[in-house]
């Protein structure tokens, strides 16, 4: 019998329809502002996609910030869990996993089993996270997938001083005013995501293989400062914004199995 995992999050949800460890079906829809909604449509579809029907899934797990308010979830569990299992399933050697999704980020620290053996969160600011990469594309008029594009060409970094997303965003529309190149400001937002995020895998310490989860994860340019600060390569999974529905779903199959 098939389960689901759902990942109801700030900007989007995600669920994965799994059977025999076999990933039969997933969407990504946006969250919007009913995350009840967002995740009955999102389970609705997924089980289309799956062949199957809502009412046949066998149990459901949610996770993600809207977990409380997931209609058909028989059990709900954290996100680092569940970003943890779904890391390690995709690949074993993984020890350190970062998420950074739309409002807050996170980093998990392994052990050779794939238990969480500690983790640090940034939920109390939007800096750092999707959320102000949004708001200063919006300020640049520049659609997110292409930011990544624009600062390859960038010729240095533009270092944005402030700490807050707001006072971040001004910063950004002075410079913009003062008519430094888009692609310079482009990487200097990039750099400071980087900046926060490598304060907090130094606190739980680095160690290989790292792997990066959630939707800035398919943005190679903060891929790339996180490489260069870290000094390491971060393996990036072919679908990003997924892994902590996949993670749900592993575990909805592990409750069926006891
Ligand atoms: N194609 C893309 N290119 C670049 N960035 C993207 C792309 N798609 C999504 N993002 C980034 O991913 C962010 C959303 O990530 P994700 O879907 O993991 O968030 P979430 O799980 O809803 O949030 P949270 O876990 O914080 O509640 C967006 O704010 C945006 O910055
Ligand atoms: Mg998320």
């Amino acid at each position: 019998m098939p389960v689901a995992g759902i990942d109801i999050g700030s900007i989007t949800t995600e669920v994965v329809i799994m059977e025999k460890k076999e990933v039969l079906g997933y969407v990504i829809i946006p969250t919007g502002s009913n995350s009840k909604n967002a995740a009955e449509k999102a389970l609705e579809k997924a089980s289309q996609k799956a062949g199957c029907q809502v009412d046949e899934l066998d149990f459901v797990i949610a996770t993600g910030y809207g977990r409380i308010s997931a209609p058909a979830a028989h059990k709900k569990v954290t996100e680092i869990t569940c970003h943890g299992k779904g890391a390690f399933s995709l690949l074993p050697e993984a020890r350190t996993v970062i998420d950074i999704g739309g409002q807050d980020s996170k980093v998990i620290r392994l052990s050779e089993e794939g238990n969480v053996v500690d983790f640090v969160m940034n939920e109390k600011c939007a800096a750092g996270t999707g959320r102000f990469l949004e708001v200063m594309a919006y300020a640049l008029e520049v659609e997110l997938k292409d930011m990544a594009e624009l600062s390859k060409k960038a010729a240095r970094s533009i270092p944005i001083s402030s700490m807050c997303t707001v006072f971040a965003e001004s910063e950004v529309v002075s410079l913009i005013a003062s008519d430094k190149a888009r692609e310079d400001i482009i990487r200097g937002i990039h750099d400071s995501i980087a900046e926060r995020t490598v304060g907090l895998v130094n606190r739980v310490g680095l160690e290989e293989k790292v792997i990066m989860t959630g939707g800035v994860a398919q943005n190679q340019g903060v891929v790339e400062c996180l490489e260069n600060k870290l000094n390491v390569k971060i393996e990036i999974p072919e679908n990003p914004q997924i892994v902590g529905a996949l993670g749900a779903a592993i575990l909805a199959e592990k409750e069926i199995n006891n």
